[in-house]
């Protein structure tokens, strides 16, 4: 798999990945709950990739809180999971603009991480808002579920 992924990647274990500075959350929605279970958290930010392709009952919550809930004292932001991967994955500067990511998330310096990560990268950042108001259009089946917008200009 690394040898796949090319330079800049090393492999290691879930706890070396959880303590990392930013951490992505790309299981799939049911095994989120094993997948962060024990891990202690520190301030890190956890980009929540992930999609609740069940339409599980949230109770009028967005998949992304209840993220949140189950990774405390980090910082969730929600992004990377509106665009499949094959897209994620190709040349974010198309068409004479950048490729838009969106994120949502309760913190704004969390957020100004990830948007920093995504800029960085090549893509044109929107910040949609917190978790219950940005993270509920992020959803699946919901209005920005796989959008693929190019911005022409701007920051
Ligand atoms: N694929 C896309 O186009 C896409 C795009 C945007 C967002 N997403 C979202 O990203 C998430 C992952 O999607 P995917 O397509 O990459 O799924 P996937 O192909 O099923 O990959 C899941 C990965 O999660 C790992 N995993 C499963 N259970 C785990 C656990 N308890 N602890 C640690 N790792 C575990 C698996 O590792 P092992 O193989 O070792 O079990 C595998 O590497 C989903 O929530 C999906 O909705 C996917």
């Amino acid at each position: 798999m690394v040898s796949a992924l090319g330079d800049g990647v090393s492999a290691g274990t879930v706890d070396d990945a959880a303590s990392a500075g930013i951490v992505v959350i790309a299981v799939p929605w049911d095994r989120v709950p094993e997948a962060v279970r024990g891990l202690t958290w520190d301030r890190q930010v956890v980009i929540d990739a992930t999609n609740d392709f069940a339409a599980d009952d949230l109770q009028g919550r967005t998949s992304s809180e209840l993220v949140a809930d189950l990774v405390p004292r980090a910082r969730v932001v929600k992004a990377g999971n509106t665009l499949g991967a094959d897209v994620l994955g190709s040349d974010p500067q198309e068409a004479g603009g950048r490729r838009v990511i969106f994120v949502s998330g309760d913190g704004s310096d969390a957020k100004a991480h990830v948007v920093a990560l995504f800029q960085d990268a090549g893509f044109a950042a929107i910040d949609l808002g917190d978790l219950v108001t940005g993270g509920a259009m992020q959803e699946i089946h919901h209005p920005l579920a796989g959008v693929n917008l190019i911005r022409l200009g701007g920051p």
